[in-house]
Order: C-alpha cells, then structure tokens, then sequence
C-alpha cells in the first residue's frame, strides 16, 4: 500500500495540473489490483492530498462463443464452405452430418441472408450469388479479432456482435485523479491529539492535526436519564397544561398543620394528625406566621361554624396545635394556599384551573405497594355555580387522555369536600377495576373562611404518580421503582413515556 501511495503522489509532482487520467491504466501499469490502488486513494482523498473524479468505461469482450468462432471460423463461414462450387449443391441433412445441427441453424440463416447460399433445383443447397467461387470474407472473425485486439467497435456493429451473443458489454469503475488542496509529495502523519509534550517542546507548530470529525459517533456516555416517574410526570403535565391548567408551586416539603388540615377544616382531632400518620419536623418543630385574620375565621369555623351556616365541630381549636411543622401530607396543602391568594389577589376573584405533580409523605407500613413517600397528581378548578356534572366531566377527560376510559364513582368521605367520590377505572393493562383516584367539591367550611364569593365552588381530585407509572411500565414492586433498591438499568433503557 505505501508503495501505491507514493507512485500516486509522484505521478502528481510534475505541477499544479498532473492527473492521473485513469487509476485502471495506473494500476495495469503498476502490477498491481486495481481495488488495491482505489483504497490508497480513498484514504488519500480523506485528507484531501487528492481529488478524484469517477469514470465509466464500457467496452466489450470476446465470449466463449466468440473465441470458438475466433478459432474456428464462424457457422456462416462453415456452412459456406460445405457447399461446392457448381450445380451439384449439397443437402441440409448433407450439412449438418458434416457440421452438427447447431452450427447449421445459425450458419445457413446468416448464409441465406448474405445471399452466400441460395436454394437450388429440388432444394438442394448451392452457391448464391455473393457466395461466388471466389474467397468470401469471414466478416464476425474479422470483428472479433479486432475486438480481441483492443479495438473499438462501430454502434452498429458492436449490436450485432451482441446480439449473438460472441462479445459481452462490461461497464468499468476507475478515477481520474488530480491534486487536492493539502497535496504533498508525502503524507505528513496527523496528529489526533496536541499533547502535554507537543507544547513544550513547541513541536506543536510544525505539526499537522486531523480534522475534527463531527459525523463520527461519541463514545457512550453515562448518566441524564430521566427516572420513569419522571417521564409519566411530563406527560402528565403536558395533558393538564393542554387541558388549561396552570403548574402550582410545589417546591416546599414542610408545611404547617394549619395549611395541611386546619385550612381544610380538617378537625384538630382528626387520626390523620397522629404521629402515627405524619411525620412531624422536631426542628423548627413550628411555623411563625400565619395570615392572622384568615386564622382567626378558621379557628371561628372549626370552634362553631362560624358565619358558614355550618355547625363546627363544637371544641377548642388551638393555635398550638395548627402550628406544628410536618412533611405534607397531600398536595391539598398547596391547593387551599393557592386558593386563599386567589380570594384575596387585587381585584378579587377571578376562575382558575390549577394543578401539580410532586412529592408527598405519609408515615406508612411500607410493603410492595406502599413507601413513606409519593407523589400526587392533583388538580382543581375553581370557579363561579360549578357542580358535581363538571367534576365528573373533567375527571373523565383527564383519564380518557391516560388511556382509562371506563370510568366509575363510588362515595365517600373526605374532611374538606362534599360530596366526595372515589375514582374507579377499568383498566386495560390490569383487566380490572382498580382504584385510581380521589376527589370531590370543597365544602362550604373550608372556601368561605378564605373569603371566596359565596357562589364560587371548587372541584378537585388527586392521585398518585406511582400507580399509573408502575402499570405503564410493569413493574409490580413499588422498591423497584423508588428508593436504593430501584434499577438504574431499568431507568436508563425506560422508553419514552406516551399516553395515546
Ligand atoms: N388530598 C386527597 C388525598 O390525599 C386527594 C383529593 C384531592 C381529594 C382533592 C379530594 C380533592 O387523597
């Protein structure tokens, strides 16, 4: 190869214009495979020391056939010369004894075409009148031979010849080849990489570098995969922002109980405020302020009713007790904030479609579907004369859209909405009902008090991230999914997430 390499880049030294017309006779006269010297070329293109220009050649050789009738003669020519001069003439079955059936088939058609041969009296075979008694010529030997030589045919011809089939056509790949911009006598070796050594010995200016390749693939690297809850959340997003929504600020863990429960007219006394059910923050054990006037109307509605027209739940409601700091427990904790600054935003109320997605934390048994943490899809519209049809509506939207389209709601109970209803979809991966979510409209006890018009209802429901994520990816052990003994394997090969 290098002795290619050089006989290439000399056959170019002679100045600006050398050309190597064709790299086939360049190569016949190196001795050496035309494949070979292409290679050399192609590599010497790369770092455009050469130009190269495709050529086509197409030629013809003498086939098989055609070398018989080289050496033999051809049928026309053999049949001809079967046949005597004068009347006597010969059989075509006479012809063919002496030269075989095929010879003659092609042979005396040629022959009778030519006028060489011509039928005599009772059929028999004589001398037609370009056959004479003089010497004819073999006229495709004569062809052929040329074509052996390297000569070129006539259009007309090289058809002929083709067409029975005495020469083939063979189209030939080859360049023509001229200098490229960076040609040099020699290849100077690139170097890949400016080293540490390069810069101090100031090598580096004389030295040649290679181009950096920015088609070629990178190596592979690690790390930036999006874990699969993640993947469901920004589709999630994407549904519910198409739907209206706005994103909520969810971006606060610890809130006090005054946000998770009290403003939601969830009862001091209530189980859920058991250590056994939060977790509680030792430090700072508890929060330091409070929109004072609101406080005092959720104490007012919590003690008796208040204004609302309900009853309260008929014991003290104490400060100390709302002000204790803990992980949330819902996202409803951010819900009744958002709606508390959109009653009381300048200019007053105005409708709004609101939701989030994030992290949650309850003091759970933890086994394989439950952990201490979550997250919670949640979504709540607030505006004026709303009722029950609009929740169930939207509610079906936003499952149709995740691919839940059997929809079903049983009653229940919740502190801050009446009516309540679990949400129970028919799912198609699972083949069953399942639940798959809470909601309802918030009461009267817990908007009121925030100073929301008196004909402004909220609907609102939740549902974990979890769930939906786990089905859509068939995994079966919530611990496979979240915390140390989730698959970083499974995270990274997870396909896009989408609901269609
Ligand atoms: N906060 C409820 C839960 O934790 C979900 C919910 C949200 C229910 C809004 C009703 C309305 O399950």
């Amino acid at each position: 190869a290098e002795a290619i390499e050089h006989a290439l880049l000399d056959a170019l030294s002679a100045g600006e214009n050398a050309e190597i017309a064709d790299t086939w006779g360049f190569a016949e006269a190196m001795g050496c495979p035309h494949t070979e010297t292409v290679g050399v070329l192609i590599s010497l293109e790369a770092e455009e020391m050469l130009k190269s220009k495709k050529l086509e050649t197409t030629y013809f050789v003498v086939s098989a056939e055609g070398q018989r009738v080289i050496e033999e003669g051809s049928p026309e020519m053999r049949v001809l010369e079967c046949v005597p001069v004068g009347s006597d003439g010969i059989s075509k079955a006479g012809l063919e004894a002496a030269l075989g059936a095929d010879v003659v088939k092609i042979g005396l058609g040629q022959c009778m075409k030519n006028k060489w041969v011509a039928k005599g009296e009772g059929g028999v075979l004589v001398r037609g009148a370009n056959g004479g008694d003089g010497a004819v010529e073999d006229a495709a030997k004569e062809l052929l031979k040329k074509v052996e030589g390297g000569e070129t045919l006539g259009d007309q011809q090289a058809k002929d010849l083709k067409r029975r089939k005495l020469v083939t056509q063979v189209t030939r790949k080859s360049f023509k080849v001229t200098r490229g911009g960076s040609y040099a006598v020699r290849r100077v070796k690139r170097q890949a990489e400016l080293t540490k050594e390069m810069l101090a010995s100031g090598s580096w200016k004389d030295a040649a570098f290679k181009e950096y390749n920015f088609k070629t693939l990178g190596a592979p690297c690690g790390g930036g995969n999006l874990h699969p809850l993640l993947k469901v959340r920004t589709e999630f997003r994407k549904i519910l922002m198409f739907m209206g929504f706005e994103e909520m600020p969810t971006n606060r863990w610890v809130e006090s109980s005054f946000w998770n429960f009290d403003s939601l007219f969830q009862p001091q006394s209530h189980p859920a405020r058991d250590a056994h059910d939060t977790f509680f923050i030792k430090d700072p054990a508890s929060a330091l302020s409070f929109p004072e006037n609101y406080l005092e109307v959720v104490k007012d509605t919590h003690e008796t009713g208040g204004s609302t027209g309900s009853v309260g739940y008929g014991c003290e409601w104490k400060r100390e007790e709302a002000s204790k700091n803990l992980l949330r427990t819902h996202t409803t904790a951010v819900s009744s904030q958002m709606l508390h600054r959109i009653a009381n935003q300048e200019g007053g109320f105005t409708p709004k479609r609101y939701f989030s997605i994030d992290r949650v934390f309850r003091n759970e048994t933890m086994d394989a579907t439950h952990l201490c943490e979550f997250h919670q899809v949640e979504g709540m519209i607030a505006d004026r004369n709303l009722c029950l049809g609009d929740l169930i509506g939207v509610i079906k939207t936003f499952f149709h859209k995740i691919g839940i389209t059997q929809i079903r709601f049983k009653p229940a109970y919740n502190p801050y909405t009446e009516p309540s209803m679990e949400i129970f979809g028919y799912h198609p991966d699972l083949k069953k009902w399942t639940e798959i979510g809470n909601s309802g409209m918030f009461r009267p006890e817990m908007l009121l008090p925030m100073g929301l018009p008196k004909d402004v209802r909220v609907i609102a429901w939740g549902l974990s991230l979890e769930r939906p994520t786990m089905i859509k990816y068939g995994i079966t052990n919530i611990r496979e999914l979240f915390g140390h003994k989730a698959d970083l394997n499974r995270t990274k090969t997870a396909p896009v997430c989408r609901f269609d």
